[in-house]
């Protein structure tokens, strides 16, 4: 394995961590999830895999678990119908659970909600009958783009209720990288709001829109939520939400839709500057996600209050807040702001005010709150918390050690989860009553799923041993395709191990000694900054097309904070002009990648070099500029076209600094 990126040192701390904490009898004796669970999967995955979709309502059921035949496409519960959103919401009103709080929200300037699943089940259907209006219909693609408001889950659900697509855009992506993904899968409608509540002041969304369905001829028609009553534009696409969508019966009969109708397109950064759209579909999907997070945070409807605090412009957001929780009837907390607005305790003081039991986040935003002093926490009461998660990246051993001390009163098991937007669900984890969880570990593969560490012929590594992550057995909720792009599917994920049929993940992995997987980071172009995916080759292309830059070369390095830092090295254009390299133009490239992409990409850093270090067939080493970027000795540089390039990167670094 030759360039697991960016965890450097932290990476050999986590490989010598060897403690481990059991869970304890009294969690054990009530959890989901007993030992059984992996001996029922061993003995027979089909039926397994059956039983647990069982778990929810079909109103034709399946002739066949998985058809692999046309591998690597999978069909699974091959002729089941079901209706999505009618196992997130209908079926627990028709239970005699309509009085329960499905969400309870809380507005970031301090507003607050709550949703029984009666009246989701109303915003639903009357979403739905809306939608319906605006000539939404099966595989149609709606485009959300909007902020942690309920409007943003009624929307979603809409659209599952209806078996129209939808494609979720992160709020915090440009207007840029909003049209690129609404035109590159056709979107019929585009729901948003005026604007967005960010550390404390609302800032407008629409104006976004505006700009990227400005050409885009696909989109008929944008609903726009007032969420900050700001002024806003107004176009003959748009529609008020609260002029149509209030208007409408809350009566909606859900249809039932083929185990293999699209569920939601979700854009996620790949190795080129072109997201993918990965491409989900509805009964496997959402038998896993239930599945997971029934047994994973070992939900019990009846008492606990759960929180998962991403963003519904990640996968994390779909699976773990929208689908899995609400289809087993979960209560739950869906917070709209950032975690320090308007004070740095703003997460215990929620926890404290709803009895949060369970909490899912991740491991960037606990070395945040690790910087803003165990203090804060000290000062809520979180006795409630009784099981923590993490999930985005490896989280470090002291990261993982101070959560269970200062948020989980030495006590709460901690799931590290592994997962991607392509696995649609949890694949790796320790179960929470079962396994003795390890500080820096996501440790075994979930009952039911298939994953290994290999080397580069696709062989099982020994205990102790390094190589990729692969998954060699196909899964429920695995993607079924990039949209628009089946060569690329096959070329991603696919090809490198084609022979033994292993999915490759694009992560380094390893063995300890008791067999358990160590997570090691990204082996592609692919950073991983606060848990959220973005590609190199994508920040490339934003740099080169400002009119100052000739070449740009990307690398995540290592920070402590966010995982990893984006850190560009840019080579001027020849009459770019004195200034280029200075202060004010290296902000301006910075603020150029906010635009082209979104403040997510912004570079930590840019340095301005006069070459880059390319090998003799032209491609950049990376590795080179992580060296740089990361302060250290510069590695073998044997196979550069030009050995010297690295002296002159060097000798002319501290020119471009920049660390706003
Ligand atoms: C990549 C997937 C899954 C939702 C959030 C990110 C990294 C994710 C872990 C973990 C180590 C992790 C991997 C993976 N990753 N969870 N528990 N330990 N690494 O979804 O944007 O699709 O990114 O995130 O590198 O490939 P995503």
């Amino acid at each position: 394995m030759s360039q697991s990126q960016g965890q450097g040192p932290a990476l050999d701390n986590l490989l010598t961590e060897s403690r481990t904490f059991p869970p304890s009898e009294d969690f054990a004796a009530q959890a989901n999830a007993k030992p059984e669970l992996y001996e029922e999967a061993k003995a027979d995955r089909e039926a397994f895999w059956a039983k647990q979709a069982e778990r929810l309502h079909w109103d034709t059921k399946w002739s066949q678990v998985l058809d692999w035949s046309d591998a690597p496409f999978a069909k699974w519960f091959v002729g089941g119908k079901l209706n999505v959103a009618y196992n997130c919401v209908d079926r627990h009103v028709e239970s005699g659970h309509g009085e329960q709080v499905a969400i309870h929200w809380e507005g970031e300037p301090g507003d607050s909600r709550a949703i029984t699943y009666a009246e989701l089940q109303r915003e639903v259907s009357k979403a739905a009958n809306a939608l319906a209006s605006l000539g939404v219909g099966a595989e149609d693609r709606v485009a959300i783009y909007m902020p942690m408001i309920p409007e943003a889950i009624f929307s979603m659900l809409a659209c599952a209720r209806l078996g129209a697509m939808h494609s979720v855009v992160f709020g915090g992506f440009s207007a840029e990288a909003l049209r690129t993904r609404i035109e590159d899968s056709s979107c019929k409608l585009v729901i948003t709001t005026d604007g967005q509540y960010r550390r404390g002041n609302p800032f407008p969304l629409k104006p976004a829109v505006d700009e990227a369905v400005a050409n885009a001829d696909c989109v008929e028609k944008v609903l726009v939520v007032k969420r900050t009553d700001s002024d806003v534009e107004w176009n003959d696409r748009d529609v008020w939400w609260h002029e149509l969508v209030d208007s409408q019966s809350d009566q909606h009969t859900p249809e039932a839709f083929d185990s293999e109708h699209p569920l939601f397109i979700l854009y996620t950064s790949g190795t080129t500057g072109k997201p993918k759209g990965i491409l989900h579909t509805s009964g496997g999907y959402l038998t896993q996600a239930s599945y997971t997070h029934h047994n994973v945070f070992d939900l019990k409807p009846e008492t606990d209050v759960y929180w998962c605090t991403a963003d519904i412009g990640w996968v994390t957001g779909h699976s773990y807040i929208v689908y899995g929780p609400l289809s087993n009837r979960v209560t739950q907390v869906v917070y709209e702001g950032t975690p320090n607005t308007p004070h740095e305790g703003r997460h215990w003081e929620i926890v404290q005010k709803y009895g949060v039991s369970i909490y899912y986040t991740a491991p960037t935003l606990i070395r945040t709150f690790m910087k803003w002093g165990a203090d804060i926490p000290a000062k809520y009461d979180l006795s409630s918390l009784r099981v923590l998660g993490s999930v985005g990246e490896p989280i470090n051993p002291e990261a993982w050690i101070w959560y269970r001390e200062n948020v989980g009163g030495g006590k709460a098991p901690i799931v590290d989860t592994w997962w991607q937007t392509e696995t649609g669900a949890i694949m790796i984890s320790p179960l929470p009553g079962v396994v003795s969880t390890k500080p820096g570990s996501a440790q075994r593969p979930l009952p039911g799923i298939g994953a290994k560490v290999v080397n580069d012929e696709g062989v099982e590594v020994p205990a102790g041993g390094g190589g990729y992550l692969v998954l060699d057995e196909p899964w429920p909720s695995m993607l079924r395709g990039i949209w628009g792009d089946e060569e690329r599917y096959r070329d991603t994920y696919w090809s490198r191990f084609a022979d033994q049929g292993f999915y490759f993940a694009g992560d380094g992995a390893k063995y300890d000694d008791d067999g358990d997987i160590w997570l090691l980071g990204r082996v592609d172009d692919v950073m991983n900054v606060s848990g959220h995916r973005i590609s190199t080759t994508e920040v490339e292309s934003a740099l080169v097309s400002h009119p100052t830059v000739a070449e740009a070369a990307v690398v995540g390095a290592s920070d402590e904070t966010t995982g990893q830092g984006i850190v560009a090295f840019v080579i001027l254009r020849g009459g770019a002009g004195a200034d280029a390299g200075g202060a004010d133009a290296i902000k301006a490239l910075r603020d150029h990648v906010a635009k082209e992409i979104g403040p997510i990409a912004k570079p930590r850093q840019i340095m301005v070099v006069p070459e880059l270090p390319k090998t003799r067939s032209g491609k950049i080493m990376r590795r080179l500029l992580r060296d740089v970027a990361e302060n250290r000795q510069v590695g073998d540089v044997t196979t550069l076209a030009d050995s010297s390039v690295m002296d002159l990167i060097s000798a002319g670094l501290q020119s471009g600094k920049s660390e706003d």
